[in-house]
């Protein structure tokens, strides 16, 4: 079953290729500059009454909420807050009809997911899920169903329901965005263009596992880890220390890059491995401080960079080029870069990968 690979998470990361233009296919309109979803019931009227999205979900589904935010900020104008399942089913959110509950959950079975859309209900509100498994609970509590498609995922880490939920996250973002008049075709265009391309560009990042797993061999004795990122770096650093820590057992942070001078500086020792996704956006010449910063404390610094990037060599003492692509497609890349390094890092150590001590696949229980 494992198609010749060691572990089912390999396999899992290297079926992003064709995984991810299966969340797509069929619903890209490239002429129009937008997307079909199809499977949506929400009316225009609703859609353009729609006051805020609040998007609920549990680990990894989170981090692509939080990407998600991101999203619909830029591409639809969308006021967007996200929360964990298990602290927004106990709080007071102040919500109202025109809320868009958006819940993301792989397997559709997490308890503390279900029970946080459970409560929405009340509200009477729209509800969508994204999700990977046809058929299941979730799809029943939700009032619209977005498929990832991504085929069944075996390992404990989610690796290509997450960047299949990132996908789902641009359509639903590019449609909002198309519908409310906020995002022009020609813009919807590029992303939409950039998005045809990304399963090459992803084979492209597979193409370099032999040097990404040197670098991992290289630090896979360190006590700690940090991952940061700005923009939508920012979840993708979140993401790349959650899969770390989950099958490695190292200790890994996700920050925000300019967070670091507000606590985290003060753990960077000599020789603290610091993976610093700084693909070209508008925050590049902030991360570039950043990097100073941490190279200053003695820390080195593994660099997550635009394949063009010419500069970066100087600052970060190992690169990891991704392709240069679109920057909001970017993060996609880096992720799949980081979920191998993740991977080598936890082989090398000799760690049961596809089923890490202590969890499960599913969280069925609170
Ligand atoms: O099935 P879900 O997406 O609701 O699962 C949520 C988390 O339990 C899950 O993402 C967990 O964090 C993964 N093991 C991370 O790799």
């Amino acid at each position: 079953e494992k198609s010749g690979y060691a572990h089912f998470m390999l396999k899992e990361i290297h079926e992003q290729t064709r995984s991810l233009q299966k969340t797509f296919a069929g619903k890209l309109a490239e002429l129009e500059g937008n997307v079909r979803l199809t499977e949506l019931k929400l009316t225009d009227e609703q859609i353009r009454n729609i006051n805020r999205v609040e998007i609920i979900a549990c680990g990894t589904s989170w981090n692509a909420g939080l990407f998600g935010k991101y999203l619909l900020e830029t591409l639809a104008g969308m006021h967007t807050d996200v929360s964990a399942a298990s602290e927004f089913r106990y709080r007071d959110p102040v919500m109202d009809e025109n809320v868009l509950t958006i819940a993301i959950t792989q397997s559709g079975e997490t308890a503390d997911t279900l029970a946080a859309i459970r409560n929405v209900v009340q509200y009477e509100s729209s509800t969508i899920a994204i999700t990977n498994v046809v058929g299941s609970t979730i799809t029943r509590e939700a009032e619209n169903v977005v498929y990832t498609h991504a085929g069944p995922e075996i390992g404990v880490a989610a690796t290509k329901t997450f960047t299949a939920q990132l996908i789902a996250l641009y359509l639903l973002a590019i449609y909002m965005g198309r519908k409310r008049n906020y995002l022009l075709p020609d813009e919807a265009k590029d992303v939409i263009k950039a998005l045809k391309e990304l399963p090459g560009h992803v084979q492209q990042v597979l193409n370099q596992r032999d040097q990404i797993r040197k670098n991992a061999a290289q630090y896979a004795d360190c006590r700690d880890y940090y991952f940061i990122g700005r923009g939508l770096n920012y979840p993708a650093a979140l993401e790349a220390a959650l899969k770390l820590k989950e099958i490695s057992y190292i200790h890994a942070e996700g920050y925000a890059a300019g967070e670091l001078k507000h606590g985290p500086l003060a753990l960077l020792e000599k020789g603290t491995p610091v993976v610093a996704i700084v693909t070209k956006n508008r925050t590049y010449a902030k991360m570039l401080s950043n990097i100073k910063e941490v190279k200053a404390r003695g820390a080195e610094v593994i660099a997550v960079a635009d394949e063009r990037d010419r500069e970066i060599g100087k600052y970060a003492d190992l690169v990891i080029f991704v392709p240069a692509t679109n920057p909001l497609l970017s993060p996609v890349l880096s992720s799949v870069a980081l979920q191998l390094l993740a991977y080598y890092t936890a082989l090398e150590k000799g760690c049961e990968i596809d089923k890490p001590r202590n969890l499960a696949k599913s969280v069925t229980v609170e």
